[in-house]
């Protein structure tokens, strides 16, 4: 046990970490018995793939490089006050702490310096990872495959072309590929799909690179990312589940330039191991109390109205994977609309779709009729909800009427009662200027992309049964 191990021998505070590899790890870690554990979970599962892949995650860049430590440490000089004088007066360790929290980042766990959303390689160099919007942390606590809905991934990036001018650096690939397109216009969402139509825009479907004038029609719109502990469930990835699962589909987010078909191929290998590393993710289970009698009449409610899309839970669960036609779930149509079959079976029939599947796996892909209803496993801790993350928490998706038009949550804070993210509702944008970090910070359920309507099945609950409905999503 090198590194992997080694992964358990801090506790950074205020950090409450879940296994890496998934399964639940009750009670306090000490170094010794957290390492003895790390090895008997990879026995368990019985894949060495699975420890590989989380430490592939962690440590090895697949991107040119973001920025350096010496750019990250002084991003503080750009922001507003009190915040730039408060950090000036901080210590090194602190502003880093602070930095982090602006930007939705989580420290890791053996380097509270580093994040756990970048790779931090030789010279001090960070690299985005995947972790970076699929690890986030709820109350404070790190869960393996949660998305991170603190990702202020377009003020990072705005702040660190700042600081690389003054510091008279090259720009890299992501701030460069802002001035194109947006990144991400509310934190917690990013405009992923679009990076992935925008990128493959440049390839053939060997991935050899092709010299092309980028595109200018492209629909931009802010995705939250999905829980990964659910892609064991399915056979489709993707709001629109139009994406058949398989290693290769989860190496689109590497096709920077610098990246040749030869890349592809060499890593394909890695990310074997990636796949079965979030193959083995398990939900996390509720931290609080649960009204034991309230959720049970609330599972009955759920298998009347709910559990024919949603499937059930526990003990003989089945998951029917149903699509939902766009129509009947009325939610946001953008991102249904923002790939054109074209698109879609464009990526199907390229080196992403290819890989030991029969032609039969492919087909009918390219014009989903509506948006997949998701597993609900864990779903008390991946707030917000809905794919594009436009309603805060559980309370508010049950009532469909209540949905705030523009809301604003505080930076960790998590509503127990609710369930979901602690906000601020809002009417509307507050009125005055605002810069446009603290734009992001709000979520405006007008814009294109980001409403919040929809998915009203709720509506037929009596306000009880929504009650007893809310307690049994705690226990999934
Ligand atoms: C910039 C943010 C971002 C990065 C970086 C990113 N993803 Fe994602 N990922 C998303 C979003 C958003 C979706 C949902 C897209 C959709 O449903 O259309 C997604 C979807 C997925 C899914 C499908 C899950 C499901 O249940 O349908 C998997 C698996 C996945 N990503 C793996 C990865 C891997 C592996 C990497 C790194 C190689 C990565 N992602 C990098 C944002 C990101
Ligand atoms: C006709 C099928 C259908 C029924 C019935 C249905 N849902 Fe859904 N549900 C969906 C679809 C499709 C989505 C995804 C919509 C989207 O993201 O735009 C969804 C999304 C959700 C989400 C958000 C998931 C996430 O990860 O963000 C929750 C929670 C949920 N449903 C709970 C319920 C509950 C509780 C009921 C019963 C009162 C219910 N659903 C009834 C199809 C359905």
């Amino acid at each position: 046990m090198t590194q992997a191990g080694s992964q358990y021998a801090m506790k950074v505070p205020g950090i409450e970490r879940e296994s890496w590899c998934g399964l639940r790890r009750p009670g306090r870690v000490v170094a010794a018995a957290a390492l003895a554990w790390a090895c008997a979970c990879r026995a368990f599962v019985g894949a060495a793939d699975v420890g590989r892949g989380r430490e592939l995650l962690l440590s090895k860049a697949y991107l040119p490089a973001d920025f350096d430590q010496e750019v990250f440490d002084q991003l503080w000089t750009l922001w507003p006050e009190p915040l730039r004088s408060r950090a000036e007066r901080a210590p090194v360790e602190e502003r880093r702490r602070m930095a982090m929290e602006r930007y939705g980042l989580t420290p890791h766990p053996d380097d509270p310096s580093r994040s756990l959303q970048y790779v931090v390689g030789e010279g001090g160099r960070w690299t985005m990872s995947c972790l970076a919007c699929h690890q986030g942390q709820v109350e404070g606590r790190v869960i393996p495959g949660l998305p991170n809905s603190n990702y202020a991934l377009e003020t990072l990036t705005e702040e660190v072309r700042l600081v690389k001018v003054k510091q008279r650096k090259p720009f890299g690939h992501m701030d460069m590929g802002s001035l194109l397109l947006p990144l991400g216009t509310t934190n917690g969402t990013t405009n992923a799909v679009i990076f992935g139509v925008a990128l493959m825009r440049h390839r053939d479907a060997d991935l050899n690179i092709l010299q092309r004038p980028p595109r200018f029609d492209l629909v931009h719109h802010d995705m939250d990312a999905p829980a990964w502990w659910h892609a064991r469930r399915k056979t489709g990835l993707y709001a629109d589940g139009f994406a058949p699962k398989g290693h290769r589909m989860l190496m689109q987010f590497l096709l920077v330039k610098e990246n040749g078909p030869d890349k592809f191929a060499e890593w394909e290998d890695d990310f074997r191991a990636i796949e079965s590393w979030i193959e083995s993710l398990e939900p996390p289970r509720w931290p609080g109390e649960i009204d034991q009698p309230l959720a049970d009449r609330g599972r009955a409610v759920f298998a009347a109205h709910c559990g024919s899309c949603h499937g059930s839970y526990g003990p003989g669960a089945d998951f029917p994977e149903r699509i939902v036609a766009i129509e009947e779930i009325g939610t946001d149509r953008v991102r249904f609309d923002s790939l054109t079959a074209k698109e879609r079976s464009e990526l199907n029939d390229s080196w992403f779709g290819h890989h030991g599947r029969d032609t039969a796996s492919l087909r009918n892909r390219e014009s989903p009729a509506g948006y997949v209803a998701p597993p609900l496993d864990g779903i008390w801790a991946t707030a917000p909800y809905l794919h594009n993350g436009s309603v805060p928490t559980l309370w508010h998706l049950l009532h469909p009427a209540k949905r705030p038009a523009v809301w604003r949550r505080t930076p960790t804070g998590y509503d127990r009662s609710r369930v979901g993210l602690e906000v601020e509702e809002l009417a509307t944008m507050p009125a005055g200027k605002l810069t446009s970090a603290e734009r992001r910070t709000y979520f405006d359920t007008s814009k294109p992309g980001k409403s919040a309507a929809g998915h009203d099945f709720p509506d037929a609950l009596t306000e009880d049964e929504k009650a007893a409905v809310l307690e049994y999503l705690k226990t999934l």
